[in-house]
């Protein structure tokens, strides 16, 4: 009688460690503990049992009883705490979430790309200061002080001697400062002017070239920006040169290029004149010169400066300028 106690309680609890459900669980305690199961089986056998042994085989198979209860609810209570944790929190049936690709602002492709135009021309990048002297910004190039050109850059001031940048021309004369001709470099950073609507930001990009060197003329300019112009769009993009003033070049022009949207015809874009300014140049002033050192009966030199987000813009035929800084993703996803 002992051995079938045992074998009742090794067959209980080898099937309760298997059972990977709470129905699964239920069935067991059906098949050992219900009213026909096998544990009632014994205790009635224990009845029939002679009168010498029937006392221990009956408190045996009480305890039987007492430890296979037990074992069987805190079954239950570990499947239905399990069953518990998992619902709602993971449906391992649904589809994976896709991980968002990650990629360059569009703003960064276009200026690695206007930068990579040049550095195959042979020019070298150069970086400054964000937050600038007035003496890098304005004066040393050629800006008096109260000088109205110092009006068309609507300056952030720092303090009264101290501005953020309204142009990355201040590198041209950080450039020249440090080093002798020949120079040809550009330089791409943020600038910052107090303006904000449909095609000006408070914060925007230029690139700024400068090249100095004897024997520099005006169509070494022409060259160069007509060879990038044709880089950055279409191969027979014509170009423009419109007289203009800077006060750190003499003479200045401002460069068109043939409007990219209606191929010159005349559009909303380009104000129906068929034109696009795309940015601002000259033959470097010779004050600027006199004010890094150089010789300016030695020395001549060309600089332009552009805005990144205006060729973007261009290139990719967008009519707000606020896209780029918003941050929707759906946006900065088609580039
Ligand atoms: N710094 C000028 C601006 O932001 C642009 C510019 C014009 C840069 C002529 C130049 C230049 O280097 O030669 O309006």
């Amino acid at each position: 009688m002992k051995d079938r106690i045992q074998e009742v309680r090794q067959n209980a609890l080898s099937a309760l460690e298997e059972a990977r459900d709470e129905k699964a669980v239920a069935d067991l305690a059906v098949r050992f503990l219900g009213r026909k199961g096998e544990v009632s089986a014994l205790l009635r056998e224990v009845s029939s049992l002679p009168v010498e042994v029937r006392p221990e085989a009956g408190q045996l198979a009480n305890i039987l009883k007492k430890e296979l209860s037990s074992a069987f609810e805190a079954a239950e209570k570990r499947l239905a705490e399990a069953a518990a944790e998992t619902a709602g929190t993971l449906d391992v049936t649904l589809p994976g979430r896709r991980l968002a690709q990650g990629r360059f602002h569009p703003l960064t492709q276009v200026c690695d790309e206007i930068c990579r135009a040049f550095v195959r021309m042979g020019f070298s990048v150069v970086e400054g200061p964000e937050v600038e002297a007035d003496y890098y910004n304005f004066e040393a190039l050629n800006f008096p002080p109260e000088h109205p050109a110092r009006d068309m850059q609507d300056t952030f001031f720092v303090s009264e001697k101290v501005v953020l940048r309204t142009h990355t021309s201040p590198l041209q004369v950080r450039t020249m400062e440090k080093t002798r001709p020949p120079v040809r470099v550009i330089a791409p950073g943020k600038v910052y002017r107090c303006d904000s609507d449909i095609t000006h930001t408070p914060m925007f990009q230029q690139v700024e070239g400068l090249v100095v060197d004897e024997g520099i003329r005006f169509s070494d300019l022409k060259g160069v920006l007509a060879a990038f112009v044709h880089q950055i769009f279409a191969p027979d993009t014509p170009l423009r040169f419109r007289p203009s003033f800077f006060p750190f070049t003499e003479p200045s022009a401002e460069v068109d290029i043939g409007c990219v949207m209606c191929d010159g015809s005349g559009c909303r874009v380009c104000g129906h004149t068929g034109w696009l300014e795309i940015l601002g140049s000259g033959m470097v002033h010779p004050a600027v010169f006199e004010n890094v050192g150089y010789d300016p009966e030695k020395y001549t030199g060309f600089a332009f400066g552009l805005g990144v987000e205006r060729i973007a813009m261009l290139k990719y035929g967008i009519d707000d300028i606020r896209r780029f800084y918003e941050n929707d993703a759906r946006f900065l996803g088609q580039f």
